[in-house]
């Protein structure tokens, strides 16, 4: 049965009130109209509209050249799709860190102009102020800890983070400031399972990780990850449920000895 047929939307509140009673939440990347459709479907509690669209989608090295109009055109088509799921849109680089009001103003084109339910920043205390602005306008926010992927010139590298003790702490102190600013969830990425239990423990709103173990109170991944699409890609953490990349290269390999051998299109594929 789909769960369409009778279909509650879920907020903000269905996710609190998910980790209230210790159910985990699901939530997975779409950047498009198809995808997003099969992924609310199949009863995803949460899609992200990623900036990763700068890598699996536009094919870039990292996150950072998105601009704000391609990730409204991306959550626009998502958007349409989705009926269950709540859709949450990454700010991308640049159009939040510089000041809250430049924060504020690209988080409601995104409500505005894509019809999306929620946005993203990646950052601790240094975007504090972008929270807040952006959540006086009454725009839910979700925060974003741990390997921060908009900052990769900065770490140099995608390894775990907070493995050492300062680090750790600074995370913690982050997330408990995130949450007193009013941030509705917290994305945790790549850091030391123990400390994703210790966080989602003394936090009181939900935690979802990525790389971050099995205590965090849901998991998110990229779908073209998990589907297998990105084959190259592999890290411990990744579970991958189909391997998309080698069926649909032998579907298409196929296709094309068939339109050179005239076996397609037969005679009941014409009219
Ligand atoms: O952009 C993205 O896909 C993300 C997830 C990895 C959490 O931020």
């Amino acid at each position: 049965m789909s769960v369409h047929s009778n279909v509650k939307r879920v907020t903000t509140n269905t996710l609190q009130e998910m980790k209230n009673k210790g159910e985990k939440i699901s939530m997975l990347t779409s950047y498009d109209y198809s995808m997003a459709r099969i992924v609310d479907e199949a009863g995803v509690d949460v899609i992200l509209v990623g900036d990763s669209a700068s890598n699996v989608m536009a094919g870039h090295e990292t996150t950072l050249p998105i601009t704000l109009d391609q990730m409204i055109y991306h959550a626009t088509s998502v958007v349409k799709a989705v009926k269950r799921a709540l859709v949450v849109v990454d700010l991308p680089f640049g159009t939040y860190q510089g000041n809250s009001k430049e924060a504020l103003t690209s988080s409601i084109r995104i409500m505005k102009e894509s019809g999306a339910h929620a946005v993203k920043l990646e950052g601790g205390k240094e975007i504090n102020e972008s929270v807040l602005r952006i959540l006086s306008a009454g725009i839910p926010v979700m925060g974003h800890l741990g390997l921060t992927p908009q900052s990769i010139y900065k770490f140099g590298t995608y390894t775990v983070r907070a493995k050492e003790e300062e680090e750790a702490e600074r995370l913690m102190r982050d997330a408990l400031m995130l949450q007193e600013s009013g941030c509705f969830g917290l994305v945790l990425e790549k850091i030391p399972a123990k400390l994703t239990a210790k966080v989602s423990q003394e936090l009181s709103i939900p935690t979802v990780g990525i790389g971050a173990g099995g205590d965090s109170d849901g998991q998110v991944l990229v779908v073209h990850d998990l589907l297998g699409i990105t084959h190259e890609f592999n890290p411990r953490f990744l579970r991958r449920y189909l391997n998309l990349y080698e069926d649909i290269k032998g579907a298409v390999g196929q296709y094309v000895k068939d339109v050179r051998s005239r076996d397609f299109p037969n005679d009941s594929e014409q009219y």
